[in-house]
């Protein structure tokens, strides 16, 4: 490591009170951080801009995992633990090892990391995974291959389980997590309709992601356009946004339908339609004589499923069973306004900034 290399690190300068701005953030130059024993020094390669770093923004959001490895629990740590005003922002990121104290990885090997907006980090190797995924894009660590991926993969396998000829709904449909839900759907046998927002990204869902039908829900008769592709009603409703499109997809559910809740954009943004009525016991209503389940979705609680997820999905990649699309932003500068466009559904795939080369 050349002593003149400097590290440039993206901190959260203030806390947003609502919608987060690049205002929120402050970039600094300052030394690259020594390495300790057993630490290594990553040079960041590739960053993960998620929806729910805006929690983050906001403070540590109230968790409990039932993570069942240390490195899950760690992971869940640096996602829900929040950033203090004032450190470098979190997030995953894929890093290549450039100094090395601890004897199970060497410089130059590739890893998926949490080094969070920064161009190096060091780190004490307890979340480190080294990226041995032969002819797929380590990119794909961070989205289908990742975190994400696994979030679809645990909340397909144990809440939604569809059959063949059932009907399976997942909003913001091509982003990580839902276009591996629509795609796993297929592969089920079931019909899969993506709720996406913009033509460009419906048409993608149905042309190359092998979506039965995808419907924009800017559009101005969204509701009627979801019914029409859900003729049969829905089965699943595998849910990552809430707001208008959840009041959309709820009066068509079925008898016996699941609902896997994995994450609510509309109201980390603040777009969620305040109906100004209240309308529990309309959901409640439905949920006791539908005998719906509907169930949080929490990807720590399934460390026990990341060897299997990893082994099946990378199967799947491999043989272009499942598809994904990128959406890269160059430079760590332009992070900030990568998030807001993730929470406003400016990205078409999985948003990821390139740190270097
Ligand atoms: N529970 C867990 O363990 C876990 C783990 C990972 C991720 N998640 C959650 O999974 C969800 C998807 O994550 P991702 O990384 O795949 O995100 P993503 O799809 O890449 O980005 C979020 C998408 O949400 C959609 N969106 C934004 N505002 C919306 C609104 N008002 N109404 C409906 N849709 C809106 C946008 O797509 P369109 O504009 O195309 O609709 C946007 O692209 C998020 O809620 C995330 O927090 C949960």
């Amino acid at each position: 490591m050349p002593h003149e290399e400097k590290n440039t690190r993206v901190l959260l300068d203030s806390r947003p009170p609502s919608f987060p701005s690049p205002a929120n953030f402050r970039i600094v130059t300052d030394a690259v951080p020594k390495v300790g024993r057993d630490e290594v020094l990553l040079k960041t390669l590739w960053l993960s801009i998620e929806p729910y770093m805006i929690l983050g923004m906001k403070g540590s959001a109230p968790h409990s995992a039932k993570t069942g490895s240390d490195r899950m629990a760690n992971l869940a740590n640096g996602y829900l633990g929040g950033v203090e005003v004032g450190t470098t922002m979190y997030g995953p990121t894929v890093s290549r090892v450039v100094q090395s104290n601890n004897r199970k990885f060497a410089v130059g090997d590739v890893v998926s990391s949490y080094s969070g907006w920064q161009e190096y980090a060091v780190d004490d190797c307890t979340t480190l995974r080294k990226l041995e995924m032969g002819t797929v894009p380590v990119t794909a660590a961070l989205g289908v291959l990742g975190i994400p991926g696994m979030t679809a993969y645990a909340g397909m396998k144990l809440i939604a389980r569809p059959s063949a000829g059932e009907t399976v709904v997942v909003s913001a449909a091509l982003g990580p997590v839902g276009s591996v839900v629509g795609q796993m759907a297929r592969i089920a046998g079931a019909r899969a309709v993506g709720i996406a927002s913009g033509a460009e990204k419906c048409r993608y869902l149905e042309n190359s992601l092998g979506f039965d039908a995808a419907v924009d829900r800017l559009s101005t008769n969204f509701a009627q356009q979801l019914a029409a592709a859900c003729p049969r009603g829905i089965d699943v409703y595998f849910e990552n946004a809430g707001g208008a499109v959840w009041w959309a997809a709820f009066p068509l559910l079925n008898e016996f339908a699941r609902v896997p809740v994995c994450g609510l954009v509309a109201k980390y943004s603040g777009t969620h339609l305040d109906t100004g009525t209240d309308r529990t016991m309309e959901v409640l209503e439905r949920l006791l004589l539908f005998r719906i389940k509907a169930q949080g979705l929490f990807v720590f609680d399934h460390a026990d499923l990341e060897p299997q997820f990893l082994q099946e999905m990378l199967t799947w990649v491999s043989q272009g069973k499942i598809k994904y699309r990128e959406d890269i932003v160059d430079g760590l500068s332009n992070a900030p306004q990568a998030l807001v466009a993730v929470l406003t559904g400016k990205n078409v795939g999985k948003l990821l900034v390139r740190v270097a080369a």
